[in-house]
């Protein structure tokens, strides 16, 4: 069995949407733990005002009959109100009447460290509105509402995700001041976060192939979020430092470790130890006091574009990478356990765990 998103939207059009497809019959899924979770990603200290403005509730069309999956694709759909002020810019069919609101010039001032440039050379854009609006971070928010259907399965199978933050622009604490000296010299910061998973069982993920593996999986999730440039599994690069004695997390006589440094995974198969997973975040792109960079069209030099945008949005990460890890850790448990019903799901965890009971029962 295998879950599957596919998702469209751009960040002022319309609305966006997600498909999620191979989730079993039967699964309770909560209006306000969707919604929830897409409050807190427009949550945090340094966040544009277009955050106040987007309500973020999800709308099911499909594969949701009085609150429990069908077992059938459900289709998601959050609708951008901030397209009330794009409708002329961003009309999906050609705009009619005069030219009103935003997005009515074309953006020719690439922002650097945005898909501005290499999106228009590669799709061929005269407006680099064309490829910035689908490369922006706002589809997280629908990544953030399949990762709140993927918590509600793992949650069944007493599996437990949250993501935080460890640090913004450098600092561990004092996190507001930081902001707001960076708001004050209209700059932008990154930071990291960490996930950590509990309750998940041994045995998810595969070392037979590459691609298998759920380290690599994870790491892929949380990479494609946008401006992520860097991932590390449990204590990651601090190992690449250590002696092998004092590296690896040694097996006690109950199979339990007294250490987590691998992050709950060995070979790419969960050992049982939480999963912990942390994410680095490059600073924001788009700053009020414009990069260098070419007009497109009359090869001059220039300053990028200026849009409303985040000095930094680090908590709003952390909400987002806890999502693309409940995502991998759910299609993971879908591979392993299977299961057209809830309740075949379940009833599949509970005879693994009782297979790999210690000490054995039989
Ligand atoms: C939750 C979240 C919010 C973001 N908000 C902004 C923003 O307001 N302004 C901005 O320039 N970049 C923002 N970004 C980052 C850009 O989307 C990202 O840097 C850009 O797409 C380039 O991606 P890359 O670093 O993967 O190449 C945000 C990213 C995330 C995850």
């Amino acid at each position: 069995m295998t879950l599957t998103l596919t998702t469209a939207g751009e960040s002022h059009g319309p609305a966006l949407v997600g498909i999620v497809a191979g989730l079993p019959a039967g699964l309770r899924l909560d209006r306000e733990a969707i919604d929830g979770d897409l409050h807190r990603r427009r949550q945090g200290y340094g966040r544009s005002p277009r955050q106040k403005l987007e309500a973020d509730e999800v709308e099911v069309l499909a594969g949701l009959r009085h609150g429990r999956t069908l077992g059938t694709p459900l289709a998601l759909v959050i609708r951008n109100r901030d397209h009330e002020s794009w409708q002329w810019g961003m009309s999906p069919w050609p705009p009619a009447g005069e030219k009103t609101g935003k997005g009515t010039t074309p953006v020719t001032l690439p922002r650097p460290g945005h898909a501005d440039l290499a999106g228009a050379l590669k799709f061929g854009h005269d407006d680099v509105r064309n490829a910035l609006e689908r490369a922006s971070a706002r589809q997280t928010a629908i990544q953030v509402a399949a990762g709140a259907v993927a918590k509600s399965l793992l949650g069944e199978i007493g599996v437990e995700v949250a993501g935080r933050v460890l640090e913004i622009g450098g600092a561990g604490s004092g996190w507001e001041e930081v902001t707001d000296a960076a708001r004050a010299d209209r700059d932008t910061l990154g930071g990291i976060v960490e996930v950590l998973a509990t309750g998940v069982p041994p045995g998810l993920g595969s070392y037979a192939e590459k691609a298998d593996r759920l380290d690599a999986r994870l790491a892929a999730a949380l990479m494609g979020i946008q401006a992520v440039k860097g991932v590390e599994i449990g204590d990651g690069f601090a190992l690449a430092r250590m002696r092998g004695s004092a590296a690896h997390d040694e097996i006690e006589p109950d199979r339990g470790r007294t250490t987590n440094r691998a992050g709950g995974m060995e070979a790419g198969v969960t050992n049982g130890q939480p999963v912990v997973v942390r994410a680095a975040m490059k600073p924001l792109p788009t700053l009020m006091r414009p990069l260098r960079s070419v007009d497109l069209e009359s090869g001059e030099p220039g300053e990028a574009l200026v849009e409303r945008s985040d000095v930094q949005a680090v908590e709003a990460f952390a909400v987002v990478a806890e999502a693309a890890v409940a995502w991998e850790l759910a299609r993971a448990a879908r591979e392993k356990f299977g299961g057209d019903a809830l309740v075949d799901f379940v009833g599949a965890h509970a005879a693994y765990l009782e297979r790999i009971a210690w000490p054995p029962t039989r």
